[in-house]
């Protein structure tokens, strides 16, 4: 999925870090995993990944995927390819009304709701997906693997039908072309290589205090833009709580996901606490030569924390990262190393 600040142009400098800097690194923190692609990586290195994201929808993602090690057997649900049958259904098929369509109501335009996030006939769909996944669940046909595992194929298909230009914080005025395709839900591909992994959905103020592993790898938000409101129909899809929500956008309350990482005020008192509560021997911290926090104080909280002069800054030149081949500002890609 593409995600803001998502690392995927950076996992084997990620890599490079951690097996030429440390020793007997067995399990790695994934603080903040977002799209997960970081923790599926670990996990086809064989490490084994603890990871965390206060957003439920990248839980939902990384808990139906890189979670899983092996394919979810269904047994006890009469269904021999669940995910084409979920592909294949229509609301004339189901008992589903459209006045139980959240998505459909709220997010693709008829009547009185103006917002064109999806066209009708596949916010239908995610509707229909979604409440019958909740449904089997309910009724105890699918366990948690199972419900995970289609939940976080529901929830990486939805981006292809979103009339967005990568974010939900705002809707396209006219209909992208790929909002015509038909939503099409893809079996998630499993690893299954020796490696373990497990996630959480906490702040990570409360998450670290009770666990340890051998590196914490921390990939905050680095500027002012708060995660929650850039994904908010990926979140509501996810939790389907039928949120009160306002505003053009249709935006939910999203107070208790708010980061400390993206105020000026809070962020050094973040970064902090975060290092101060890791169980771990080594930290990597991913990070930016514009973030919030500048260079200098970051590099001084390290080099604080650091013991045997290990503290090291690395720097990878921003465009390599990001195709960006016409901006002249000098941005750094950072990996901030130091044994704890
Ligand atoms: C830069 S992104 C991580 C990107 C990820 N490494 C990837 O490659 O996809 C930062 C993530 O931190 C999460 N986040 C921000 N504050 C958090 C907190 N206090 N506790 C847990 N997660 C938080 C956001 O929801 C977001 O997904």
């Amino acid at each position: 999925m593409r995600f803001i600040g998502g690392k995927s142009n950076l996992l084997p400098d990620i890599q490079n870090v951690i097996a030429s800097s440390t020793v007997n690194v067995r399990t790695v923190i994934d603080i903040f995993s977002g799209s997960g692609v970081v923790s599926s990586y670990l996990k086809q290195n064989n490490y084994n990944v603890i990871g965390n994201d206060i957003m439920y929808f990248s839980y939902v993602l990384s808990r139906g995927n890189t979670a899983l090690n092996h394919f979810p057997a269904f047994g006890n649900l009469d269904i021999e390819n669940p995910i084409e049958y979920l592909n294949n259904l229509t609301i004339e098929n189901t008992d589903i009304v459209l006045a139980d369509c959240y998505i459909y109501q709220h997010y693709s335009p008829h009547d009185d709701c103006n917002r064109m996030y999806f066209q009708n006939e596949n916010a239908v769909k995610i509707d229909i997906i979604r409440i019958t996944i909740e449904e089997w669940k309910k009724n105890n046909l699918i366990n948690e693997d199972e419900y995970y595992y289609l939940l976080a194929a529901l929830i990486a298909a939805v981006p292809y039908v979103s009339n967005i230009a990568g974010v939900y914080g705002a809707y396209l005025k006219h209909w992208d072309a790929r909002t015509n395709n038909r939503l099409l839900l893809r079996a998630p591909e499993l690893i299954n290589n020796g490696g373990t992994a497990v996630f959480y959905n906490q702040n990570c103020d409360a998450l670290l205090p009770v666990i340890a592993g051998d590196l914490l790898y921390a990939d905050p938000p680095y500027n002012a833009r708060q995660y929650l409101p850039n994904y908010h129909v990926l979140e509501t899809i996810a939790r389907y709580d039928n949120p009160v929500i306002h505003g053009v956008t249709g935006m939910r309350e999203y107070g208790q996901q708010k980061s400390d990482f993206c105020t000026v005020r809070d962020v050094e008192s973040a970064f902090r606490r975060m290092i101060e509560a890791a169980n771990v021997r080594y930290v990597l911290i991913s990070y930016n030569n514009e973030g919030l926090l500048p260079t200098e104080r970051l590099s001084a909280i390290c080099q604080e924390y650091a013991v045997n002069h290990s503290f090291r800054l690395h720097e990878m030149d921003y465009r390599r990262y990001n195709n960006a081949t016409t901006t002249q500002r000098d941005v750094m890609e950072q990996l901030y190393f130091f044994e704890k």
